[in-house]
């Protein structure tokens, strides 16, 4: 079977293509440690306000002097709908979802998720500058979804 010198060429190309890609697939994995989120954690979305500690969502500092945020995202609200910690603080939000999916947005920051009913997902941030931080739903989850806020404090 003959095979055209530049269909040669454009099948290498190819080729190489795919394995440049899974190549640099590998290093995001292995050498910078991007990965899937792992150990997720579950809670019944019908049970938060029994199961702790979203039955008492808010801030808890612990004894490393960090702090912990839980939240619960319903609509069309965030709770606790504002939130104070000092500048310099390390906040790690642990957020859920009461109903439907929604948005878990921090501009200025680093944190940027979604709240699943049924999930808790996690992320951490050090407030470096003072001011009034927002956190906006970022997913649209209905009618109201537009006023769906709250506000940080870093002061
Ligand atoms: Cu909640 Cu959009």
């Amino acid at each position: 079977m003959h095979i055209h010198r530049y269909e040669r060429w454009w099948m290498t190309f190819g080729i190489a293509m795919l394995v440049v890609f899974l190549l640099m697939i590998g290093f995001a994995a292995f050498a910078d440690n991007i990965n899937p989120p792992s150990g997720l954690q579950q809670v019944d979305p019908q049970k938060l306000s029994q199961t702790p500690p979203f039955d008492k969502p808010g801030l808890r500092k612990l004894p490393n002097g960090t702090y912990e945020a839980y939240y619960v995202a319903e609509v069309f609200n965030f709770i606790p709908a504002t939130l104070s910690v000092p500048v310099g603080s390390k906040v790690t939000f642990y957020v859920t979802s009461a109903d439907v999916v929604h948005g878990f947005f921090i501009p200025r920051t680093d944190i940027n998720m979604m709240a699943i009913p049924g999930w808790v997902n996690t992320q951490s941030h050090t407030f470096t500058r003072s001011g009034d931080y927002l956190l906006i739903c970022h997913e649209y989850c209905g009618i109201g979804h537009q006023n769906m806020f709250a506000r940080i404090a870093v002061h």
